[in-house]
C-alpha cells in the first residue's frame, strides 16, 4: 500500500478506536453529567479537529482532488458520495455541539449515535475504494500527495496539538476500557 493511502487507513483506525469508546462513555451511566460533559466536549473537538480538519481535509484537498484529475465519471461519482457523506457528519458534529451549549445530553447521545452509525459505514466504504485506487496510483503520486498531507496536518493542527489529542484518546482509553 502506497505512503498516502497508508496514511489515510491509519487514521481511519484511529477514528474507529474513538467511535468505540465513544460508545463505551454514552453507556455509562455511573458519571456525573459535568464530567460526562467534560468527555462529549474532548470528543466533539476531537472529532472537528482530528476527523474533520485534518482527515477529511487531506481526503477532499488532496487524494479527490488528483483522483478528480484522472476524469474517470465512475470514480467522480465516488467522489461526490463520499464528500456528501463528510458533509452530513459536519451536520452531526455541529448538532452535537448545539447540544453541549445547551447541556442536553440526550440529545448529544442521539447524534453521536448518528454520527457513529454514518462514519462506520463510512469509512468501510472509503477503505474498499481505497484499496482499489491504491493500486492506480504510483509510488511518485502517492509521496507527492503524502508530503501535502505533512504541510496540512501541519497547518491544521500541529505537533503541540497532535500530541494532546492522543493524550486525550490514551486517557479515554484508560478509564473507559475498564467501564
Ligand atoms: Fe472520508
Ligand atoms: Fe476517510
Amino acid at each position: 500500500m502506497g505512503k498516502a493511502i497508508q496514511d489515510l487507513r491509519n487514521e481511519h483506525t484511529s477514528i474507529h478506536h474513538v467511535l468505540n469508546l465513544m460508545d463505551r462513555m454514552l453507556m455509562d451511566y455511573t458519571s456525573q453529567p459535568s464530567v460526562k460533559l467534560r468527555y462529549y466536549n474532548e470528543l466533539t473537538t476531537f472529532y472537528k479537529v482530528f476527523a474533520d480538519a485534518c482527515h477529511h481535509g487531506k481526503e477532499e484537498r488532496y487524494l479527490f482532488r488528483y483522483l478528480h484529475s484522472l476524469n474517470d465519471e465512475k470514480i467522480d461519482g465516488i467522489l461526490e458520495e463520499l464528500k456528501g457523506e463528510h458533509t452530513q457528519a459536519r451536520l452531526w458534529v455541529a448538532q452535537m455541539d448545539d447540544a453541549l451549549t445547551v447541556e442536553d445530553l440526550n440529545e448529544f447521545a442521539r447524534c453521536a449515535r448518528e454520527y457513529r452509525n454514518l462514519l462506520t459505514l463510512h469509512i468501510e466504504r472509503e477503505d474498499r475504494f481505497f484499496a482499489l485506487i491504491d493500486g492506480m496510483m504510483t509510488d511518485e503520486v502517492q509521496r507527492v500527495i503524502f508530503s501535502e498531507f505533512e504541510l496540512h496536518e501541519e497547518d491544521v493542527i500541529g505537533y503541540g496539538v497532535h500530541e494532546e489529542l492522543h493524550k486525550m484518546i490514551d486517557q479515554w482509553g484508560e478509564i473507559f476500557s475498564r467501564k
